[in-house]
């Protein structure tokens, strides 16, 4: 039986001339951390009681509607993660991003754990749990994790005190216009030598796109996923596994010691 923890060979020779590298990640990344994916067995939707009030509730409508009860689903689910520490996923992205000429990490994630494992060049394309902004006056504050697990109600702002939203794109809101033109530079207009893939169910257009840009372009593209997704068949090669596992594996070849 083949090692399920090898790259196969073609893979980590080629992996060896990549000088730049594009990521796109989900939840799946933070799954080793102990972050609730949306999708799948034991994710947020999956869950018959919670599932549809949680999405609900982090909705653009609600936000309007009842902002409070947003900014409590904001606390409950920073409560789940209060503990949550960057895994090796997280880790070895940000060795990547260190050892090739240019590097982009485009994340679903609002978790912050890969900036926080020392990821530099994100496009934190949902934004930030962590942080808030005024809906008067635009003004930004970011929460530490235990101020945001001890949220009930909606924050006030220091300066103005309006009352401040999420920093982050609640369900049915649109994205914000800077990063989606981010993510053109990076992926449609650098062309990355390698696009990887990693934990996500790839739903959105803006996330399977930049990879079919790079498969036309000829460049390298690689998925890792322990389930089989709707981009399995568009990349050149598919890993079935756990993100851990597999970049730090591509690490290793990308940087030899
Ligand atoms: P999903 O929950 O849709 O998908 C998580 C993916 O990670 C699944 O394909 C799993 O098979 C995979 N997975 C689970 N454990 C893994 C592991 N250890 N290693 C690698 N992969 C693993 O999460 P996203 O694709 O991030 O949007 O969801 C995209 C967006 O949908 C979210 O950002 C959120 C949601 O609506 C907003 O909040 C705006």
């Amino acid at each position: 039986m083949a090692d399920r923890t090898a790259l196969p060979s073609e893979l980590a020779r080629r992996l060896f001339q990549i000088r730049s590298v594009g990521a796109i990640t989900g939840a799946g990344v933070s799954a080793e951390s102990g972050i609730q994916t949306y999708r799948g067995k034991g994710g947020i939707y999956d869950d018959p009681q919670h599932g549809d009030k949680t999405v609900e509730a982090l909705s653009g409508h609600t936000l309007l509607a009842d902002p409070d009860r947003t900014w409590r689903a904001v606390g409950s689910l920073a409560r789940q993660a209060i503990d949550a520490r960057p895994n090796v996923a997280h880790v070895a992205l940000a060795a990547i991003e260190r050892s090739v000429d240019h590097f982009v990490l485009l994340t679903q994630n609002v978790d912050g754990l890969h900036q926080l494992a020392g990821s530099r060049n994100v496009i934190d394309i949902h934004g930030s749990i962590h942080e808030a902004v005024c809906t008067s006056c635009g003004a930004l504050k970011r929460f530490d994790r235990d101020e945001l697990a001890g949220i009930l109600s909606t924050p006030q702002c220091a300066r103005c005190s309006g009352p401040m939203r999420p920093n982050a794109v609640l369900f049915g809101e649109l994205l914000p216009v800077d990063k989606v033109q981010r993510i053109h530079e990076e992926f449609y207009e650098f062309r990355p030598d390698l696009v990887i893939l990693a934990g996500t169910s790839a739903l959105f257009p803006y996330i399977t796109q930049p990879v079919e840009i790079a498969r036309q372009a000829g460049n390298l593209t690689v998925e890792i996923n322990p389930e089989p997704t709707l981009m399995t068949p568009q990349v050149e090669f598919s890993l079935r596994g756990k993100a851990g596992e597999y970049l730090d594996l591509i690490r290793r070849a990308i940087t030899p010691d």
